[in-house]
């Protein structure tokens, strides 16, 4: 198997966190003969200072030709008084808009082992297993009009969906929740708003399509509640973006860390791969950040990108070793360290390797 994967590392942690993922899928390539090629380039804050924009044409021109888009994070606190069009998110928005991937699937699951780590307690969150698939290149995000007029004193942005953009993305949340505990929740706020309206009637449409699969309808408010009441009722949840957005980190509370979340966006020219967590700029280069969701990440490129199906579920599982042998990274750790051993980034994409390693070997 060929694979040439791209890596953005973007800001703060995202170049510690991509090395660890990088490395286990070396080490993925060299069990299994596979020929991984790896080309990095720049995103983000770091692109802005070097190259003076958030993605370069080269960063483009290098992603458009690549299987696979491995993003670390971007962002840092130097940015915050830019334009939005002038950030580094503004660099992220833009190669997802130039690789047309417009489902963002994002797992919320619990860890058993990090239950403590949850402020709601272990019986609620254990066994929760949610997949969230965000609409990723519509709604307020790019919608036009957009500005904010200074000498008016007015702002405003559009949330605008056709139907093609809700049904494609629809179909893809129907097609994984066959393939799962076939559920789908979709999200909106069709009490409200006329772009949900249409949200919901399309949905309604394309769940025909699907008779194995039961459809249910949530607004956004009642939703971000039963997430924290209930998150074990839920299995597909389907949303526009801004709604994606907001429920998908709110849903790190499930899994103790959002730390330990990867994303997978599909649909378009080139898949992008993207841990769920932010550039942390506060632990950036001190070897605390916690790799676990870029690894994972890197698993669901070898599910997506590679169909590397066997070789995903080993990372995954190396992942829940890991936690289950005690070892933490600082974010995982709260107060009691008691029978646990705290590793760096490093120590932790190491000790995931050599699990992969062993998980593989008896398989
Ligand atoms: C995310 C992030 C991004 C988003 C930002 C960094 C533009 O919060 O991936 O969830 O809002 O989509
Ligand atoms: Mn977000």
């Amino acid at each position: 198997m060929k694979l040439k994967i791209l890596v953005t590392a973007g800001d703060g942690i995202g170049p510690e966190v991509t090395n660890e993922a990088v490395a286990v899928l070396q080490e993925i390539a060299t069990l299994g003969g596979h020929e991984f090629t790896f080309t990095e380039k720049r995103i983000g804050g770091i692109a802005i200072t070097t190259d003076g924009a958030p993605l370069p044409q080269d960063t483009l021109d290098a992603a458009l030709v690549s299987d696979a888009v491995l993003l670390g994070a971007v962002g840092g606190n130097e940015f915050n008084s830019l334009a939005p069009d002038k950030r580094p998110e503004a660099g992220l928005l833009a190669i997802r808009a130039a690789l047309g991937g417009f489902a963002n699937l994002r797992p919320a699951f619990a860890f058993k082992e990090l239950a403590v780590n949850s402020p709601l307690r272990p019986e609620i969150i254990e066994g929760a297993d949610i997949l969230f698939v965000r609409e990723l290149l519509g709604g307020a995000y790019f919608g036009k009009p957009r500005e904010w007029n200074r000498q008016t004193g007015v702002a405003f942005n559009t949330m605008i969906y056709t139907r093609d953009e809700v049904a494609r993305v629809a179909r893809i949340a129907f097609k994984l929740a066959a393939a799962r505990r076939k559920k789908v929740t979709s999200v909106d706020k069709a009490n409200v708003l006329e772009v949900s309206q249409l949200w919901r009637a399309v949905v309604i449409e394309v769940a025909k399509e699907f008779p194995e699969v039961t459809l249910e309808h949530q607004y956004v408010d009642a939703m971000a509640m039963h997430l924290m009441n209930r998150p074990r009722d839920f299995d597909v949840v389907l949303t526009e973006n801004l709604f994606g957005d907001i429920l998908s980190d709110e849903s790190g509370v499930i899994t103790g860390s959002l730390g330990m979340l990867p994303s997978a966006t599909i649909g378009g020219k080139v898949n992008l791969y993207e841990p769920i967590h932010g550039s942390a700029p506060d632990i950036a280069g001190k070897g605390l950040a916690n790799p676990m969701g870029a690894i994972l990440t890197a698993a669901l490129i070898l599910r997506h990108s590679a169909g590397l199906e066997r070789e995903a579920e080993a990372i995954e599982q190396a992942a829940r070793k890991v936690l289950e042998q005690g070892f933490r990274t600082a974010d995982l750790v709260r107060g009691n360290t008691a029978g646990l051993t705290v590793l760096s980034t490093a120590e932790m994409g190491a000790k995931v390797r050599a699990t992969v390693k062993e998980v593989l070997a008896r398989a």
